[in-house]
């Protein structure tokens, strides 16, 4: 009976330690591909929170500037989010900075 108790608490062990690793999705917190920022806002929010923080400030940004598609900047998203060669021009001249 002590031999099955010690079992059951590695297995819970083994198991908690799993789900661990399971539950913190390296993507959720992945970095900014970008490492010399041309701009404040994807600066501050990959310091802030990586690429998920830069990807919700972009679409705040975009929606108060009114624009419909990541793609008018952006000839690639996730997970490098290649800028098209204007992307940083339309950006500055929408007004960002
Ligand atoms: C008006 C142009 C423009 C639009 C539209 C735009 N972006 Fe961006 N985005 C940029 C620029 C410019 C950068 C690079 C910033 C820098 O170098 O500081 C950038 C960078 C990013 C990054 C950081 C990538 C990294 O890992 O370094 C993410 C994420 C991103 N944009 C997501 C989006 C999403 C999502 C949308 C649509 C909701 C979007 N962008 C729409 C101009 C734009």
């Amino acid at each position: 009976m002590a031999k099955l108790g010690l079992f059951l608490s590695i297995t819970t062990i083994i198991g908690a330690l799993s789900f661990a690793g399971l539950s913190s999705p390296a993507a959720a917190d992945a970095p900014c591909v970008t490492k010399v920022f041309k701009t404040e806002l994807a600066k501050n929010a990959c310091a802030k929170g990586g690429q998920k923080a830069a990807k919700d400030a972009m679409k705040a940004w975009n929606k108060e500037k009114k624009i419909k598609s990541c793609n008018q900047c952006h000839s690639k998203l996730a997970p490098n989010y290649e800028l098209k060669k204007d992307g940083l021009d339309q950006f500055k001249k929408l007004g960002g900075k």
